[in-house]
């Protein structure tokens, strides 16, 4: 993919914001200067907000800032929710910024390093992806701080629906995220009042568990912690699993070829990966005894985690299920049962 990158400085920058655009003209990176352009002074917080808004806006994939120490621009761009900016003054950090942190703006300072050790590091720091696992759950509880930050009013602390584990029992929460997910997909199961050989839709978007934007993060390691949860109450209460797709394969379904027997659904012929079908669809592929996918499903209740869309496999009618917990890790959970269309108007007798 092209990464589409930021730029900016302050007058303490500016030569060293320079020297970049040089390196990556050389590289045929394409690039957008929001300034300053000359040496005069200006005050870096004004060019740092810039690059750190258009790349949360997600206009730019990387924002590159430079102040004289770095350390300004670091600290402004900051400020803006969804933007981890790194100060690196060496390679190693520069590479271990994007591996565990995700860093998606560096920031250098221009009286700190010289033109040719800057070049070095904005070469590993673009060159380098992030690896996720273990450091996307790290991310996402990074991005839960800035989420309950951002939501105090006045001086009065008001979590938003992502604070960690709100809602689970304190023995689940201290768990892990399969265990958070069987206890939801429990409490589900159990207020919707499904019955062996019913069927659970469930979509799952992992980037958003991990706080990044739906489509960004996808992660394996997080769509199988999702999944083994999701298994463990299915499996209890005998009820078959259909797991949603992205919309990128029109959130066709994953399903064991029995569910597919029984409720005689249609086929289709893809196999999900991770950026075609998502993390979670791809776990169950693998995981499942005998998976095939299929068009589309009438599930008897639903699982959304991560706002990824349900509703067009539920049957007819759905009702929201409201527990107490809001949230999977910072993705937001909706909850659904399903009940029989109640018809006939005034004479119709329903019990
Ligand atoms: C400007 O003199 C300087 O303070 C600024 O470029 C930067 O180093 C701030 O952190």
């Amino acid at each position: 993919m092209r990464l589409r990158i930021a730029l900016a400085s302050d007058h303490a920058g500016f030569y060293l914001k320079e020297e970049i655009k040089k390196l990556l003209e050389e590289e045929g990176l394409s690039y957008h200067d929001f300034g300053t352009y000359s040496p005069e002074a200006v005050d870096y917080p004004d060019q740092a907000r810039a690059v750190a808004e258009a790349v949360a806006r997600g206009e730019f994939d990387r924002g590159i800032l430079c102040c004289g120490t770095g350390i300004g621009v670091a600290m402004a761009a900051n400020k803006v929710p969804g933007i981890r900016a790194a100060l690196c003054h060496d390679t190693y950090s520069a590479r271990t910024s994007r591996e565990h942190n995700d860093a998606n703006v560096l920031a250098l300072g221009g009286r700190v390093v010289g033109p040719a050790l800057a070049r070095e590091i904005v070469s590993v720091w673009l060159k380098t992806q992030f690896s996720g696992g273990r450091h996307a759950r790290r991310i996402a509880k990074i991005a839960e701080i800035e989420r309950q930050y951002s939501s105090r009013l006045d001086g009065e602390e008001v979590f938003c629906g992502c604070s960690p584990g709100g809602g689970l029992p304190q023995e689940v929460r201290e768990g892990d995220l399969a265990a958070q997910v069987a206890y939801v997909a429990r409490e589900l199961l159990k207020v919707a009042g499904l019955k062996p050989g019913d069927i659970l839709v469930a979509g799952c978007s992992t980037s958003e568990i991990a706080g990044q934007r739906i489509g960004t993060a996808s992660s394996l390691e997080i769509g199988e912690q999702v999944l083994q949860g999701l298994l463990e109450a299915t499996r209890e209460y005998q009820v078959y699993l259909a797991v949603q797709c992205c919309e990128h394969l029109n959130r066709a379904l994953v399903v064991e070829a029995q569910a597919a027997e029984i409720y005689g659904l249609e086929q289709v012929t893809v196999v999900p990966a991770l950026k075609a079908g998502g993390a979670l669809a791809t776990a169950a592929y693998r995981a499942l005894h005998r998976p095939v996918v299929v068009s589309s499903i009438k599930a008897h209740a639903g699982i959304d985690i991560g706002d990824t869309l349900i509703g067009m496999h539920l049957k007819p009618v759905a009702v929201p299920v409201r527990l107490e917990v809001k949230t999977i890790g910072c993705a937001h959970l909706t909850l659904a049962r399903t009940r029989p269309a109640l018809i006939g108007g005034e004479r119709a007798v329903y019990r």
